[in-house]
Order: C-alpha cells, then structure tokens, then sequence
C-alpha cells in the first residue's frame, strides 16, 4: 500500500498546522494573507515529507501564482509518488468575515490517479451513497433528477433538500426547484463542504447541484469516491484563452462529462480541518496553551472520520 497510514497521519498535522496558520486573520478581512499563511505552511511542511509529490489541483499556473501551483513538485524526492490536490482554504470569505464553513483541504492518490483540472468552473451534481447511481445525472432535467431521486429515496418532492450556492446563474435551477416544492439550502460560499453534504443523511442535503470551481468539483469528488456516492462534474470553459489552457492540460473533449472513477481512481486520501466552525466539523479552539482542530478524514474506511488535534501554541 502506497498510500500509508504514516502518510495519513503527516497530511491530517499539515491541513491542522495550515489552519491555525489562518487563526490570527479569521475575521480580519484579509483573505489574501489568511491564503497565505496557510499556503506557506503547507507547502514547507510538503516539501518535508518522503514522497515524490506534484500538485496537480493548485491555484494557477507558475507565470501567474505565488500559490501552490499546478506542477509544482513536492517532497524530498524520497518516497512514494503522488499527485496532490491543494485547497490551503476553502471558504476565504469565511476567514476574512469570521463565518461558519472555511477550511484548510488535501487530497492525494497515487500519481497519475487524480484529475488535473485547470482553473475553471466545473457543472456538479452529487448525492449519496443510499440511492442507485443512475438516478441523477448532469443530462438530466432538474425535473427528472427530482423525481427520479424521490422515487428511488421515497421521499415526497416536499422532503428533498438541494444544495447550491447562492449565484444568479442558478437562477434558472432554482425557478424549477421552487416550481416543485423542494427545499433549497443555500451557501454563499465553499461548494466542497456543500457536496460532501450529501454523505450522510445527518446532514440533511439530498442532492448537490450547481455550477461552481472545478478544481474545488475534483476535490469534492476524491472524498466522495471514497464515501461510494456519486459525483459527475463538466467543465465550462468561459473564454477562448481558457480553451487553450485546457487542451494544453490534455483535456481533448472540453464537453465531456466526468464520472467519479474518471476523476479519482485506486487508493486516495482526503483530509480537511475545520478553520471557522461548519455543518461538517467545529473549527479551531484555543484552549489551556493549544490550538484543538477537527479534520474530517477519508482514507480505506468508506466514513468520513472526524480526527481531533491539541497543538501546543508555541
Ligand atoms: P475561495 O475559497 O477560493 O474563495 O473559493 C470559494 C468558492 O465558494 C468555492 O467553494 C466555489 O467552488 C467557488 O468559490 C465558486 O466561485 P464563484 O464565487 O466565482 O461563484
């Protein structure tokens, strides 16, 4: 196994130490060094580890990112090859405002297991694991991804919760929803924590659907692999120069519907820890000297584990 639980553990200490990298910006208005921060630490501490990393999820290209970048090698070249998906924080609008839902993200398989996705926005839709994969579909009217859901479920239309975010694009989506008398949950940011929403009925989400980044689509989709829900994304590419960049990154069908298994294959690990508290797990405390951080955890169990933290504050 490639994929260690050594390794698990080193990436649950890095989304933690870049969390609390975030700490002292939650709520100061200033996403850019709250990004930072988190980015620096999770870089340094990647580039300590034994693996033969590149980021192939990051924010941008060199030319245009002092972030994490897509092609950036990680690690000391010692190791395990492995192609990583950054998300240093998730929600920078959350940090900056001190709102529920931000958090410092990872995901990682073995190389060439995890889609390279570039910077553009990704259709989505996802539900849980409860329900034959056929029943919705990126294809599919909102209507008949409803009604095919409430028969499979049992639900009436009433009962079914979809989660989107909250943009004039959706518009459209949410005419018909309304129209069918489903309910709405609406976020304002943070689509990764909206789709795993779907993996337990705790939640209360039924169906994730919407337009939102792609690599946060790629993302989502490596924790719910793991969790056997279903996720299909489509890329849409808004300007000719993002066509480009696509088909530079291999990607021959700028059309093409993504399943799950076409998005993240073999063994992967996802890791996210709570900055702001949110639906999925509490955000950082300090308490008695230390920092107790939550990461939620995907690894060879099909839950998504909460693993708490105390980090002395040094
Ligand atoms: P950041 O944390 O990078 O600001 O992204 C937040 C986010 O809400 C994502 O979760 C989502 O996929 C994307 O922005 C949606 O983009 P937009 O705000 O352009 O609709």
């Amino acid at each position: 196994m490639k994929l260690s639980q050594e390794l698990l553990n080193n990436l649950i200490d890095i989304t933690s130490n870049s969390a609390i990298a975030c700490y002292p910006y939650i709520g100061k208005n200033e996403k850019i060094l709250a990004d930072k921060a988190a980015t620096d630490i999770m870089r340094d501490q990647l580039n300590k580890l034994n693996i033969k990393g590149e980021v192939v999820i990051g924010e941008g290209e060199l030319d245009e990112a002092p972030m994490l970048y897509i092609g950036e090698k990680l690690g000391t070249g010692n190791g395990p090859e492995i192609d990583i998906a950054v998300d240093p924080v998730e929600g920078t609008n959350f940090v900056a405002k001190n709102l529920p839902g931000s958090m410092s993200v990872m995901a990682v398989s073995e190389k060439g297991n995890l889609f390279k996705a570039p910077e553009t926005y990704m259709e989505k839709i996802a539900t849980g694991n409860h329900i034959p994969k056929d029943t919705i579909d990126l294809d599919f009217t909102v209507e008949k991804n409803i009604t095919n859901y409430s028969k499979a479920s049992k639900k009436k239309l009433n009962e079914i919760t979809v989660c989107l975010l909250d943009r004039p694009r959706h518009q459209k989506i949410i005419n018909d929803l309304k129209r069918l008398n489903v309910n709405i949950k609406y976020i304002s940011d943070g689509d990764v924590s909206g789709a795993l929403l779907v993996s337990d009925k705790k939640f209360g989400v039924d169906i994730f659907m919407g337009i939102g980044g792609g690599p946060e689509g790629v993302i989502a989709a490596a924790a719910l692999d793991k969790l056997n829900c279903k996720f299909q994304g489509r890329f849409l590419f808004n300007s000719n120069e993002d066509k480009v960049r696509a088909k530079r990154m291999g990607i021959k069908d700028l059309n093409k519907k993504y399943e799950i298994n076409e998005i993240v294959r073999g063994q992967s690990i996802f890791c996210a820890t709570g900055i702001t508290p949110g639906d999925l797990m509490n955000g950082i405390v300090k308490k008695n000297g230390k920092y107790i951080t939550e990461t939620i955890v995907t690894y060879n169990k099909n839950i998504l584990e909460i693993v708490k933290k105390e980090t002395s504050i040094t």
